[in-house]
């Protein structure tokens, strides 16, 4: 199901008119889909990602969909400094001086079991999930920690693997067990002088990039390298994913499907 198909349930549309977001990895997948959802709702929404045609297609999309929001796509990579401290400037001017929401959202994973994992790959993926994050929330502070009665939010996307581990993911589910405790922390310090809600969103099975079985799509790291993307048997397996996400939330879950 594709979110746009979404029914509107019991709130008025335009939750988030006034607002400004940055969506990190939002050329594509949950971080795309979770972009027109929030334009819908009348938010700005900065178009955060390492491929530069993706993210303005993306904002494009949104664009012309004129549902309210509006977009602009900000290339980069959020394992750089300087790439992040542009985001924040580029997102502020779009705004006009105001941050409400961050969303990061940019993942992938680089798997392999324990005895096998290389350096760089743990590296890479812890700086991904957890020093990108912080990054970009320190680099924000200054829009986040005021009191002038507007609503602000963070949301870190961890994974049901960082809650309940997930074997040949080791890197991957520290990365995404740490958003848990940066968000927790984040809540102490911001939550009860400005106000700044915190959460994260711990993901079971969506089918996206990430989730197919490789497909000759790459993740092209700073240095120039690539890191095919994809997940072991993919969605091949797809009754398997299901019945897994059920046992891990054991609750109604659902797999979404945002491959479009
Ligand atoms: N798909 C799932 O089943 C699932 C489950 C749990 C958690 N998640 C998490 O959700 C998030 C989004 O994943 P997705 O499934 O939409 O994947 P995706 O591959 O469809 O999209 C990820 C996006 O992040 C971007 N990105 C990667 N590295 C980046 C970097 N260094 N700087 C900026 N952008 C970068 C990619 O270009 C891509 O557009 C990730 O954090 C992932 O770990 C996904």
């Amino acid at each position: 199901m594709s979110a746009s198909a979404s029914p509107r349930l019991n709130f008025p549309q335009g939750m988030l008119a006034g607002q400004t977001a940055i969506i990190t990895g939002a050329g594509q997948g949950i971080g795309a889909e979770t972009a027109a959802i929030f334009a819908r709702e009348g938010c700005k929404v900065v178009i955060a990602d390492i491929d530069a045609v993706k993210a303005e297609k993306t904002a494009q999309a949104i664009n012309a969909e004129g549902g309210g929001g509006a977009a602009i796509a900000v290339a980069g990579d959020v394992t750089n400094n300087e790439d992040i401290n542009n985001l924040v400037e580029k997102a502020v001017e779009f705004s006009g001086g105001k941050l409400h929401i961050i969303v990061n959202n940019a993942g992938y994973a680089w798997d392999s079991p324990i005895e096998q994992i290389k350096d760089q790959q743990w590296d890479t993926i812890i700086g991904l999930h957890n020093t990108a994050p912080f990054k970009l929330i320190r680099a924000a502070a200054p829009y986040f920690m005021v009191k002038d009665g507007e609503p602000r939010s963070i949301v870190n996307i961890s994974s049901t693997s960082g809650i309940y581990g997930n074997a040949g993911q080791a890197s991957y589910a520290l990365a995404k067990a740490g958003l848990v405790g940066l968000t927790k922390t984040l809540a102490q310090e911001w939550g009860p002088e400005y106000g700044v809600r915190a959460n994260t969103v711990a993901f079971g099975a969506i089918k996206t990039r990430l989730t197919q079985a490789p497909v000759g799509e790459y993740v092209v790291r700073p240095d120039g390298t690539k890191h095919a993307v994809g997940f072991h048997g993919g969605y091949d397996q797809e009754e398997k994913w299901f019945v897994h996400a059920f046992c891990l939330f054991s609750s109604t879950s659902t797999i979404v499907d945002l491959l479009s």
